[in-house]
């Protein structure tokens, strides 16, 4: 449609017209099934409001998206679409590994593959709109949302926004491509104690340099709509915050896409004591510009009064109509309503062999090495294997935000390993986790089904008897533990990291054997694991692995894939140093360099100070040494540039990509700086008894830092840099930055 006949349709439209199109409502409206995860009540909603809504959430699929259409488009009196929107996290139907797997690839190009492939399925599902990529930083794994993020390290997560963003909206003309709605503007990683909707206070120089940087890198790279987040930003709730939305977003970084709330969140305004009541709520939300009220009563109910009684100009409610038919109109749903949407496109790309391809090669390049003492791995095609745990022959690798995922279509790790080794035996050993109390907090299971999940005693002794016995009779022991899906993701705060004590009973047992043990993990987030480390030899971070986890845990068990993963978020010893990141500020009373000694210094009396693992660790097989640091130079004028050159020696029969990481560190500096901080990174092959030489050029705009008026400032002076295998093993050189 010519934007003039959009102009006319946009007067044409009657005051409550244009309110609909601010309303998103769920399936259960519109007799449809969704896949909502969040609180349902009666929204107390007319039917007319509900026939004029604009966007519907979390239908899915062609038939039924066609469905909803076509109803909503006969009752609705200028005949205008809805937009379906969903949340496509890491995957609709073929599920890739969750986001803090995929940062673990380091590989941006891959990511933007399986963002471009789940685009390609939802988009032949009806969905116009994804509600990804999560760019919340992450420090703290205690909250659950860490599952959804690339990391800690909000350099690298800028990239992957960028790569996300694309992979996304790239093929958008063609009708393969969803509009990216990235989430949750602004800083909900930040949630203090990690405990889920905690408010979020923090410093803007913090905001800046380490929170926002991913949504501005998302936002330049075209995302068409923005998320808000459910919690406070230094005291004011992000859906009715001025500063962040209307002068930050809008105005400075030059956003004109569509803002939505977060699931209620404008209701929530009254909950969190910013809002009167739900017409206070709506007068706030939407002169903080935020378009589209998700699941809320608030605008439905209370703008139309609002504009009747003066207290609100109608001019917002029509630059918010304006912004919803420009999307609707640039995805061209005026000439196809059911853009994309096609049961035969469905058939043909759902699960394809080629979707299937691409996620049991990322899902296999996002595996972490953790430990593997003795080069216990990989395994000999003829070892007898004991494939003991609850994951071993569950086919429960997708995670908590897979909402499209189903479970039946992927492979688990037994059918991987059978693959490629003929003497595999499986037994549970014991269930995923012992706690009613757990699952009775996570809010989906009836008392039926906690019975079935927690076994009686007996049998769960009879299940441990059976994997010791098993374990006694092979040569290797692999142990596939881990969370439960609904452990982690939202609203899956937890404050006990470690695996759970019927889990580590049986590690405990089993490692008395003797037996080679190969520890497979499956989680949403960084676990504790020092209390298992030692009673095995290999440890494998397998995050959730998505519909090919089975395969590519098996590509890589058999050295079939040398595994490249480097976790982007350090593991912690105990869930007490939460949160715990690598770039933290430097203190005046560091544990290594203070002037003090032994007890008055930066650190814990019960436990190490540093994590179990750093940001960007991980292990290959074979060996590869890091020397010779050089600099072209040791003063960089603001013009000028400096080259750092590395050489890798790779002393092993095995070829590896490494992934090689520079950081630096400012000496000296207005505010205070981080201890070390990722600049670049590059991940290379190297050939097995080869050597190469990496080289970084470093710009002084790299060094600039934001300041506490999110002023980004360059200041002269003292740099470290450090390149390494991770951030904390790395050889180190220094130069100065001139005036
Ligand atoms: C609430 C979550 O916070 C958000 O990430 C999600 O997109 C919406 N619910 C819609 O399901």
């Amino acid at each position: 449609m010519r934007q003039e006949q959009l102009r006319i349709l946009l007067e044409d439209m009657t005051l409550k017209e244009k309110i609909g199109q601010l309303i998103q409502l769920s399936g259960d409206f519109f007799k449809a099934n969704d896949i909502s995860y969040g609180p349902r009540e009666k929204l107390g909603i007319s039917q007319e409001m509900v026939d004029y809504t604009g966007s519907v959430l979390n239908v899915a699929g062609a038939k039924a998206t066609k469905e909803v259409q076509e109803h909503q488009m006969k009752v609705q009196p200028h005949h205008i679409p809805v937009m379906f929107m969903s949340d496509v996290v890491y995957g609709y139907k073929t599920i890739y590994p969750i986001p803090l797997g995929m940062g673990a690839t380091w590989n941006p190009q891959l990511v933007k593959l399986a963002f471009e492939a789940a685009a390609d399925e939802a988009s032949a599902g009806g969905i116009q709109v994804a509600y990804a990529p999560m760019l919340d930083t992450v420090h703290d794994a205690r909250w659950g949302r860490v599952l959804e993020s690339p990391g800690e390290d909000p350099q690298l997560n800028s990239i992957y926004a960028k790569a996300m963003v694309e992979g996304f909206q790239d093929k958008l003309a063609e009708g393969k491509g969803v509009v990216s709605c990235i989430k949750h503007f602004a800083g909900y990683g930040g949630v203090e104690a990690g405990k889920e909707y905690n408010s979020v206070d923090m410093s803007i120089s913090n905001l800046f340099q380490n929170y926002l940087p991913a949504y501005k890198e998302a936002i330049e790279a075209g995302a068409k709509m923005v998320m808000t987040s459910l919690t406070s930003l230094n005291g004011v709730p992000s859906t009715a915050d001025q500063w962040l939305l209307n002068d930050l977003l809008r105005k400075t970084w030059g956003f004109n896409g569509i803002i939505i709330s977060d699931y209620a969140s404008i209701y929530e305004l009254i909950k969190h004591g910013f809002a009167q009541d739900s017409s206070d709520a709506a007068n706030k939300a939407i002169n903080a510009s935020v378009d589209i009220d998700m699941k809320s009563p608030c605008y439905a109910n209370n703008l139309s009064k609002l504009v009747t009684d003066g207290k609100l100009d109608e001019k917002k409610i029509d630059e918010a109509t304006w912004r919803i038919l420009c999307l609707k109109n640039d995805l061209g749903l005026f000439e196809d309503p059911y853009r994309g949407a096609s049961e035969t496109r469905e058939k043909e790309c759902l699960l394809s062999t080629n979707k299937r391809k691409l996620a049991r090669k990322i899902a296999a390049t996002s595996l972490v090495l953790l430990q593997n003492k003795n080069e216990v791995l990989p395994l000999h095609k003829n070892t007898k294997i004991a494939l003991i745990g609850p994951y071993g022959a569950s086919h429960d690798l997708l995670g908590m935000w897979a909402v499209h995922g189903e479970a039946k279509d992927s492979v688990s790790i037994e059918e991987g390993l059978r693959q490629y080794f003929s003497n595999v035996k499986v037994e549970k050993g014991t269930d995923i986790n012992r706690d009613r109390k757990i699952f009775e907090e996570m809010g989906f299971f009836t008392e039926k089904q906690i019975k079935d999940i927690i076994s009686p005693e007996a049998i769960e002794k009879e299940n441990n008897r059976k994997a010791l016995s098993l374990a006694q009779d092979a040569d290797v022991v692999i142990l596939a533990m881990g969370e439960n899906t609904l452990e982690a993701g939202e609203a899956g705060a937890k404050t006990n990291l470690s695996l759970p004590d019927n889990q580590v009973q049986l590690i405990n047992q089993i490692s008395k054997l003797g037996k080679q043990t190969v520890l497979l993990i499956i989680s949403g987030r960084p676990l504790a694991l020092h209390n298992v480390i030692d009673k095995v030899d290999a440890v494998l971070e397998c995050w959730f692995p998505g519909t090919e986890g089975g395969n590519a845990i098996a590509d890589v068990l058999s050295g079939n894939i040398n595994p490249s993963g480097r976790i982007t978020m350090s593991f912690p010893f105990t869930a007490a140093q939460e949160p715990i990141y690598y770039d933290h500020l430097s203190t005046g009373r560091p544990l290594h360099g203070s002037q003090h000694v032994g007890r008055f210094v930066s650190k814990y009396l019960d436990a190490p100070a540093t994590p179990l693992y750093p940001f960007g660790f991980g292990l290959s097989y074979g060996h590869i040494d890091y020397e010779q640091l050089t600099l072209d130079k040791n003063e960089l004028t603001r013009q000028g540039q400096i080259r750092a050159e590395i050489t890798l020696n790779n002393t092993s029969d095995w070829d590896r990509y490494e992934v090689v990481q520079l950081y630096i560190r400012d000496q000296v500096a207005t505010i205070v700086q981080p201890v070390k901080r990722l600049i670049s990174f590059k991940k290379v092959l190297v050939k097995s008894h080869n050597s190469c030489k990496v080289d970084f050029i470093i710009k002084p705009e790299q060094l600039a830092f934001y300041d506490n008026y999110g002023c980004q400032i360059l200041e002269s002076g003292k740099f470290t840099l450090f390149i390494g295998s991770n951030s904390r093993d790395c050889l180190a050189q220094s130069f100065t930055l001139l005036d």
